[in-house]
């Protein structure tokens, strides 16, 4: 059951940390390094301040979108995040059951700890898959087969993430449980060995290249999003290897510390594209009026990593479900104070730019 007492997101922190113990707090709440980018993502979003529209006509209001063809309630989107059943015994299928009741749509991790099947089945509306491009890429082809066949609606291919160090899991000396492993992933070949003698080097010796990215694009009908861009040349990049939507992200400060929050990275990006594909953002969400200030600065939906995962922790799937449930709500407010009736309505003329 939901605590009491807990009306938003980050009232989840606290009891998500005494649940899921201090082992697993230092893997999911961790960043790379200093944690500045990790700090930086939330920073960023309580710096822009709003403007208010009074009295603007709100009949018919709704959060509706549709996003590479599917419709959707509200653009409030689950994040490829690992090993849900470090959090919960149900694991994924959790998270899962929750998108469906919310009408969210779920980005699976490749890294999931539960057969990518089974989540499927219980998800609503059609999921998305994210894949890393294995070193094994015949591997990595019969996962995207394996994804199509269960009725995965696109493929999100994170970019940015091949090595990474995170001080704060390595003082915890942080270790996955027995029985919580990345079972999608199993029976990948081992990459052939490396010329490298560094360890950092030899692991992406056989790491992804934008040929991949066309490579893949021809070998699957499914939409391909890229996830991890921060600036506009990759973005350009994307295009032209044929990417059908952007996800700026810097992984949830992750991966490289001291990259830019990706609220303040938005804007180059989302004008770069301007409009050919739909530009998505992740990093630091919280608060229903984080979305909307994704919305205001060129995204076409945002998605959360962090925040259903303290959900999960806290309650299972009631937890994910109220997570995104207060999301939403206050996503609602922040639409009607800034008089927006549509996710389209809303532009960056709800952001503050000083009297
Ligand atoms: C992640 N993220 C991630 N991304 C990805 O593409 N594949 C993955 O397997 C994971 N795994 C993962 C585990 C954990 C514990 C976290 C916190 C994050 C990154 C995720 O998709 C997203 O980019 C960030 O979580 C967004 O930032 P917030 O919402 O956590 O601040």
């Amino acid at each position: 059951p939901i605590p009491d007492g807990i009306v938003c997101v980050p009232d989840y922190e606290a009891p998500a940390r005494e649940r899921m113990g201090e082992n697993a707090w230092a893997y999911v709440g961790g960043g790379a390094g200093d944690e500045a980018t990790l700090a930086e993502n939330r920073a960023a979003f309580a710096r822009l301040r709003l403007n208010t529209r009074v009295l603007a006509p709100m009949r018919g209001a709704h959060t509706r979108l549709e996003l590479l063809g599917q419709a959707l309630e509200h653009p409030i989107l689950i994040a490829p995040t690992a090993f849900h059943r470090l959090l919960h015994r149900d694991g994924e299928a959790a998270t899962a059951m929750a998108a469906a009741a919310t009408g969210s749509l779920m980005v699976v991790s490749a890294q999931a700890s539960l057969p990518l099947e089974t989540i499927a089945s219980g998800a609503r509306p059609a999921p998305w898959f994210q894949l890393y491009i294995q070193p094994d890429r015949a591997f990595t082809l019969a996962l995207v087969r394996r994804a199509e066949a269960a009725g995965y609606a696109a493929l999100v291919v994170t970019v940015d993430a091949p090595v990474s160090l995170r001080n704060r899991e390595q003082r915890a000396g942080f270790r996955l449980p027995p029985g919580v492993e990345a079972v999608n992933l199993r029976g990948a070949a081992a990459p052939p060995p490396a010329q490298s003698t560094s360890e950092i080097f030899a692991a992406v010796e056989h790491a992804a290249t934008w040929e991949d990215i066309a490579a893949l694009r021809a070998a699957t009908r499914l939409p391909i999003l890229l996830k991890g861009i921060l600036t506009a040349g990759d973005a350009e990049r994307a295009i032209e290897a044929g990417a059908a939507g952007i996800i700026v992200s810097n992984h949830g400060g992750r991966v490289l510390d001291t990259l830019p929050a990706t609220i303040d990275a938005l804007p180059a990006v989302a004008r770069q594209v301007a409009g050919r594909v739909p530009v998505l953002l992740d990093g630091g969400i919280r608060r229903g009026t984080d979305v909307l200030k994704a919305l205001a600065l060129g995204a076409k939906a945002a998605l959360v990593g962090r925040a259903p995962l303290h959900g999960l922790a806290v309650a299972g799937a009631m937890g994910v479900a109220h997570v995104i449930k207060l999301l939403r709500a206050e996503f609602e407010v922040a639409m009607v104070q800034t008089g927006c009736a549509t996710p389209d309505a809303i532009g960056p003329e709800v952001i503050w730019r000083g009297p």
